[in-house]
Parts: structure tokens; C-alpha cells; sequence
């Protein structure tokens, strides 16, 4: 997996992309990272990128030639995307990172200030993400959250302890609690279960926390996974819950 990233803060990206995870990841060589600064392609001698919006109004618009230079300076692999951050994109989701974890190569426009020439998705026609419904200063953030998502889901990124399958949003439940050393902390105990050894009532447990914290916290959620196939036990579970409900 290729990452490529046209950014005019680059060190934005290094950092984050150095670290953890994403930066053992990296020095594996599982994914690379690259960023490019469209200042690179300007000729004037303050290097701008950005300038008033026709029509009037607050704020810099950034310019089309130095980002469709920039990307043009990609050299594009079959299997690749090309994604601009932007609040007016689609939503990003868990099911995108899977899909987007299927590419060879993905490439990442940044904007910042208040925005980018129109030009530059009419004419690149970029995939239009969001991260959600809210507004940030640039798309580095953004950028960032997908990277890490997508990172953690490559073969050979987590340890075996680290493990991508059972987890938030992989089958519309969120995570059961975990808890580590020691058993009692300032009054509050660790969940018998979870001392027992039992494997496979520890097992049950988890999912039912899962299920409980779902309906709790993602009743939306909860709705799509009452739609799918559901196994024996995901149906034993939702009956306790059912049963104890009638208790309250
Ligand atoms: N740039 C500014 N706000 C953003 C958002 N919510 N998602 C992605 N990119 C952005």
C-alpha cells in the first residue's frame, strides 16, 4: 500500500506517521508514505498557493495549478484512488476502510484556509470524503484518521495481540469492556467471569457486554445487526436480554 499525501504541511503527516503503529508499520515497509507540498510547483518568489476568492468574501482560496501539478507528479498505479478532504464528502466509515484497503495506492488532497478552487475536483474529479459533521482548519486530520484506519487493517501491521477481527463496527456491535492488572482498583472489581479461566462463557460474556453497550450507546447500530444471520448464541443472548428487560 502506497500513501501519498499533497500536503502544505507535511510535517503534520511525518510525525503521526512516524509513530506507534502506523510507524512500525511503515518501517516494515507493509505501507510507505510520501508527501508532497504543492508550494514545490509555484514560481513566484513568495511560492503562493492561495488567493482571494472571485466574488468577494473572507479567507483564501487555494489555487488549481499547484495541486493539479502536484498530483500530476504522482505516478499512478493501476489499483488507486484519489481522495480530497472535505466536509461535503462522504462520511467516512469502517466500511470504507475496508474497501480502501483493497488499493495499491492512495492519494490524498489536503485543502486548507477556507477552501479550494472548484476547478480542482471538477477537474481531478476526487473521491469527497469527511471524517464527519463538523468542520476543521485543513484536511491533515482527516487524512490522518483514514491512513491509520486503513493501516491497522493490512496484513502483518497489528501483533498477534492486536488483533483487527474482533472489534468495534466489524459486525455492527461495539466492543465489549476490557480490564487488566490489578483485579480491584479504588473499590471497583474486575468482572468475576473474567478471573474464571472459562473460555467459553468468558467468550459469551463478551458479546453479550457488546450487545448490551450497543443498545445502549448505538441503538442505530444495534438495529442493523438485528437484521443480519444471526448465530445460535447471538440469538440466545438477545433472548436473556429480552427476558431481564420484562424483570425491570
Ligand atoms: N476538512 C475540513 N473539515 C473536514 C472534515 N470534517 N472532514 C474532512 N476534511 C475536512
Amino acid at each position: 500500500m502506497e500513501f501519498n499525501i499533497i500536503t502544505l504541511f507535511p510535517e503534520v503527516i511525518d510525525f503521526y506517521c512516524s509513530s506507534s503503529i502506523v510507524g512500525r508499520a511503515r518501517k516494515n515497509n507493509i505501507m510507505s508514505v510520501n508527501t508532497i507540498n504543492p508550494r514545490e510547483f509555484t514560481n513566484d518568489k513568495h511560492r503562493t498557493v492561495d488567493d482571494t476568492p472571485y466574488g468577494g468574501g473572507a479567507g483564501m482560496v487555494l489555487m488549481c495549478d499547484p495541486f493539479f501539478k502536484a498530483v500530476e507528479s504522482i505516478e499512478k498505479k493501476q489499483n488507486s484512488e484519489l481522495i480530497i478532504l472535505t466536509p461535503s464528502g462522504e462520511t467516512f466509515n469502517q466500511k470504507l476502510v475496508q474497501e480502501l484497503s483493497n488499493k495499491e495506492q492512495i492519494n490524498f488532497i489536503c485543502g486548507h484556509y477556507e477552501g479550494f478552487d472548484q476547478r480542482i475536483i471538477h477537474g481531478l474529479q476526487p473521491r469527497e470524503v469527511s471524517i464527519g459533521d463538523f468542520v476543521l482548519t485543513g484536511g491533515e486530520p482527516g487524512t490522518l484518521c483514514i491512513i491509520d484506519a486503513i493501516t491497522r487493517l493490512l496484513p502483518g501491521s497489528l501483533g498477534a495481540d492486536e488483533s483487527a477481527i474482533e472489534e468495534s463496527f466489524s459486525e455492527d456491535l461495539l466492543e465489549y469492556p476490557h480490564y487488566t492488572r490489578p483485579a480491584e482498583y479504588r473499590g471497583m472489581q474486575v468482572p468475576e467471569i473474567l478471573l474464571s479461566g472459562h473460555h467459553a462463557n468468558i467468550a459469551k460474556w463478551r458479546k453479550k457486554q457488546s450487545v448490551l453497550a450497543t443498545i445502549k450507546k448505538r441503538p442505530d447500530l444495534f438495529e442493523k445487526f438485528k437484521q443480519k444471520q444471526l448465530t445460535k448464541q447471538e440469538k440466545e443472548i438477545l433472548k436473556e436480554i429480552e427476558e431481564t428487560r420484562g424483570e425491570e
